[in-house]
This record gives C-alpha cells, structure tokens and sequence, in this order.
C-alpha cells in the first residue's frame, strides 16, 4: 500500500509561458492519486552551469532548485525535445544538481513525461534523460511512458488539458509512480 504524504516536485523543460510541458504538469496536480501532492520548480533564473562561479558559492536559485530535489520523495520531469534531445534549461538545472557533495538525483525516484507538436511526443528526449539520471543513481520508473504527441490539439485555449484519453494516461502514470516511490524507499 503507497504510503501518504508523498511530495513530487515537478520539473519542466520549457520555459515558455504557454508550454504545453507546464500544462501537463498542472493538469498532473488535479490528477495525482489520494497520498501524493505536486509542487512545480522554476528553473528559468538559474544561471548557467560555471564551474568558476560553482568555486565561488552556488548563486540563490542553485542552492533553491536543489534544496527542493533534496526535500521531494520524487521528481515528475515533463519536457519537450530540443533538436532530439534534452533542451538546455533542464540539462543545466539537471547539471547544477548533480555536483557533489550531496548530489541530488541519488536513489532518487523520477517519473519522465513529454509533450511536442509533432506526432511521437517527444520520445527520444525521455531516453536520454534516462541515460542522464540512470547515472546519477536516479530511480527511473520503467513504465508506463506517456508521449503527449500533436499536443495543440489536447489543450484548449487556457492551456487545460481537455483531452481525455491523455488525461487517463497521466492519471495511470502518477498511480505507477506512487507505487514506484514506495518501493524504491524499501531498497
Ligand atoms: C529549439 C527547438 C527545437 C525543437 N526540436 C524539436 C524536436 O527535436 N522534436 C520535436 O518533436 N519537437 C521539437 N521542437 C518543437 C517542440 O515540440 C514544440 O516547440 C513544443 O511545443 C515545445 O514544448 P512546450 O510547449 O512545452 O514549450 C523544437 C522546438 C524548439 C524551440
């Protein structure tokens, strides 16, 4: 049985206003199961990954971002493709959290998700997040995978999720994702 109070911290890999990554992730906080509450993370004032400025001190939003991945029993990360792969705001942030000590994706549980205009919804970004985070001992939960593809055509014109199929979709993947934190806390 899943264990209540789960805190997920949603992850987005756009930054833009209309983001159809950001909608799925609010639409993610209605839909979460009994025991699991969503926060959402700003990544758009973190700087860029500087390992002069790292030497210095790590700048406020830095220290912010990871003391929230810290704190969560999990990550949701909804992102678009950036050229087939990872966009630079979410590398960056990934990038900034996994300096040592204390790297913050360590045994930590991640469920990935993603939105694009074109049909396969973003998939070869989700591989190489897995590829990314596997190695920073992150928990990737295996399945379902949910690719939000044609993603103008599931939105309305306020950004809510209004596709219904979808909507099931992320329900099934928050319900797969409570359970995955729950056992992963049993390792
Ligand atoms: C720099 C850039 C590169 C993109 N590359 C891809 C891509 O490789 N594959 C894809 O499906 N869509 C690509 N797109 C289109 C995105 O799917 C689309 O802009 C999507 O709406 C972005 O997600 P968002 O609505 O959450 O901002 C790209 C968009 C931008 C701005």
């Amino acid at each position: 049985m899943a264990q209540p109070g789960l805190k997920v911290l949603g992850v987005c890999g756009s930054l833009r206003k209309a983001s159809f990554n950001m909608a799925a992730l609010k639409a993610c906080a209605e839909l979460a199961p009994s025991g699991m509450s969503l926060t959402i993370a700003e990544l758009s004032d973190i700087p860029m990954y500087n390992q002069d400025v790292f030497d210095q001190g790590m700048p406020d939003p830095v220290k912010r971002f990871r003391a929230q991945v810290a704190a969560a029993d999990g990550l949701l990360i909804a992102s678009p493709e950036y050229n087939f792969s990872v966009p630079a705001p979410l590398k960056n942030a990934i990038d900034w959290g996994s300096r040592a000590p204390n790297q913050v994706f360590q045994d930590k549980p991640v469920a990935i998700f993603s939105a694009a205009v074109g049909p396969l919804g973003g998939a070869r970004v989700q591989y190489d997040l897995r590829r990314i985070l596997v190695q920073l001992w992150g928990h990737v939960l295996p399945r379902p995978e949910v690719f939000i593809g044609m993603a103008p055509g599931k939105f309305d014109a306020q950004g809510r999720l209004t596709d219904e199929t979808t909507r099931k979709f992320l329900s099934d993947l928050l319900l797969g994702f409570r359970d995955w934190i729950v056992r992963m806390r049993g390792k």
